[in-house]
């Protein structure tokens, strides 16, 4: 989490920056500040959303050709003006902001003596104070170097970025399980925490690897390890543009990414088939290797994870291989059996998500393959994966994800088929035909989109529900999750999801009159078990609203109180594709009733950098 970006070598480089800001912005927005280097140091900081900075820029007209700038997820420190980044060393010489966390920063601090004062309660500020020793002790002012010598020093997750007035031209950025990438075009250098922030400057950036470090100049930049030496970093092109990162129009990027899904879908679906069969090239996987697996993980955080729960319906159906799905941040800690037969499956929208990242790696370890399922190209994860299958969802700005998910759960079922298809366990014909069926999904999410009305309508009436409970089973489950995480994300209400057949060992004691009971009920072979549970929850006094399928609704009609119809799914499987459009049009609506900010819910942040 935090945003970083830096500009040098461009007369308007705050424009540049603030314009960079407003697009990390996701990535946190408890704080944002910004400082201009050249001779002297001038910043400028404030607590909030980045409109109280550019608010104070106007009072504070700051200009400069070369600067860095920061929006904040707080970690250590509360949220105010002065835990704000940029952080400067006491002189005022040396600044940083900083992504992650800096571990070891007490000691650190201590290290500095009794007599240093530290302005903040970060872990950051420590960094600045260390740079500024560093470049003091130096006969000929090196940033880079002092850089090198104090990252070194460092333990934790962290991507930084210095400027000097010792060094007035140059930007500094180290990079350390937190991403960061590098840029030059047209005589200005730039980096940044994502592509976003420098889509409007360039599409070729690199992205930095673990242990790297930059130096930054209007001439170009030059990237090297710790110890000095000339390294590479991962030179990529972004294949969106700046519309694709914009509103277009809508009041929401949310909106806008939910309406985006028939696009998106079909751009995950997109050249699979070739020959009868079906290639996911970006795999890079081994036929025998593929043969010989005898266990799936699929390990993910959040939304991520819900669609890994699809993906484990999709791979246990059709590949007829075990699989488990864990949250990654317990995988990590406990002692999971692998083998190199064990195929972790690691799913991430933004391939940046340190707990992810961290199972994945802790999977390695044990020789587990990893195949990332990622939207973002070039990010972390899929970087250091063995195998990739993106999801081609174009830039997702919104905190809530809803296309990421929607194409995750493409994409599980284009592995699940190809795990088939690898294994032999599937007629290539069979799979031809699925594929086929599955490119009906974009038209059948337009016509979803169209119950936009009739679920604004709903979300009006109960936009103060205090409880909400989702209920589903099989396909309807994960769905079932995603649609409670969806309003507590966005509208602050208490929701919960569970297993349909399992309220009657618990939760349905908390049913009373009047209580919202969200049940998903497709059409399936468990359908009829979904009706049963519904006239449950409704004997005891339960408004039912149900999310049902052409053909099957009328069952449907006798026991809920309001039904929302979605088109018959192209495949069982695919099915929660179309069934949590509503209910993310549902938790839409109902965060815009009570007011609140929709793209930016509070205490969250779109990616999630720190553990
Ligand atoms: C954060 C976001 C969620 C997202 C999760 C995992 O919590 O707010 O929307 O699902 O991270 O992110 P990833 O990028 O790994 O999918």
């Amino acid at each position: 989490m935090c945003g970083i970006i830096g500009i040098t070598g461009r007369d308007d480089a705050v424009d540049g920056i603030v314009a960079g800001l407003q697009r990390l912005e996701y990535r946190g927005y408890d704080s944002a500040g910004i400082v201009v280097g050249g001779q002297e140091l001038a910043y400028l900081k404030r607590a909030g959303k980045l409109s109280n900075l550019t608010a104070a820029l106007e009072d504070e007209p700051t200009a400069g050709r070369i600067g860095i700038g920061h929006t904040r997820w707080a970690t250590h420190g509360a949220p105010n003006d002065v835990n704000a980044h940029p952080h400067l060393d006491p002189s005022g010489r040396v600044a940083v902001v900083h992504n992650g966390i800096i571990e070891n920063y007490q000691a650190l601090r201590a290290s500095l003596g009794d007599d240093v004062t530290f302005a903040s309660e970060t872990d950051t500020e420590v960094a600045a104070h260390l740079v500024a020793r560093e470049l003091a002790a130096q006969t000929t002012p090196d940033l880079l170097a002092a850089v090198r010598t104090v990252v070194a020093q460092l333990e934790g997750a962290f991507s930084l970025c210095f400027v000097a007035v010792d060094d007035p031209d140059t930007i500094v950025v180290a990079k350390h399980e937190a991403p960061l990438i590098v840029a030059h075009a047209d005589g200005v250098g730039y980096c940044a925490s994502d592509v976003a922030a420098l889509i409007a400057h360039t599409r070729d950036v690199a992205a930095l690897l673990d242990g790297q470090i930059a130096r930054i100049t209007p001439e170009g930049y030059e990237v090297v390890d710790v110890d000095g030496n000339a390294v590479e970093p991962h030179r990529y092109s972004v294949d969106w543009d700046l519309d694709a990162a914009e509103k277009q129009g809508y009041d929401h990027f949310m909106l806008k990414e939910i309406h985006e899904q028939p696009q998106a879908v079909a751009d995950t679906l997109r050249d699979r088939l070739a020959d009868g069969r079906l290639h996911l090239d970006e795999l890079r996987s081994d036929e025998g290797e593929i043969a010989r697996i005898d266990k799936v993980f699929i390990l993910a955080c959040g939304t991520s994870l819900h669609s890994g729960m699809v993906t484990k319906l999709a791979i246990e159906h059709w590949a007829g291989i075990p699989v488990e799905v864990e949250v990654a941040s317990e995988f990590r800690y406990r002692d999971p059996i692998l083998s190199e037969h064990t195929l972790v499956i690691a799913i991430s929208q933004s391939g940046e998500t340190s707990d992810t990242i961290a199972a994945a790696n802790h999977a390695r370890d044990q020789r587990a393959p990893v195949i990332a399922l990622v939207n973002v190209v070039g990010s972390t994860l899929a970087r250091e994966a063995d195998g990739v299958l993106y999801t081609h969802a174009g830039p997702e700005v919104a905190v809530a994800s809803t296309k990421a998910f929607t194409t995750q759960i493409v994409g599980g079922l284009l592995l699940g088929l190809y795990l088939a298809q690898q294994r032999g366990r599937m007629y290539s014909s069979e799979i031809g035909d699925i594929l086929q069926r599955l490119q009906r999904i974009p038209a059948a999410l337009e016509q979803v989109l169209e119950l936009d009305p009739q679920v604004a309508n709903l979300a009006e009436r109960y936009q103060d529900a205090p409880y909400t409970m989702f209920i589903g089973r099989h396909t309807g489950l994960p769905i079932a999750y995603e649609g409670a995480l969806k309003l507590k994300e966005i509208s602050y209400l208490h929701a919960e999801a569970f297993p349909a057949g399992e309220m009657k060992h618990g939760p349905i004691a908390l049913i009373e009159e009047g209580s919202l009971v969200v049940a998903l009920a497709p059409a399936g072979h468990v359908f009829g078990k979904m009706v049963s549970n519904i006239q449950e929850v409704r004997a005891r006094g339960a408004a039912v609203l149900a999310i049902g399928t052409e053909g099957s609704v009328s069952d449907l009609k006798a026991h809920a109180d309001h039904v929302l119809t979605l088109p018959e799914a192209p495949h069982e499987l695919a099915g929660p594709v179309l069934s949590v459009v509503p209910l993310q049009l549902f938790s839409y609506h109902v965060a815009t009733a009570r007011g609140e900010d929709v793209d930016q819910p509070r205490n969250l942040a779109k990616t999630v950098t720190v553990e």
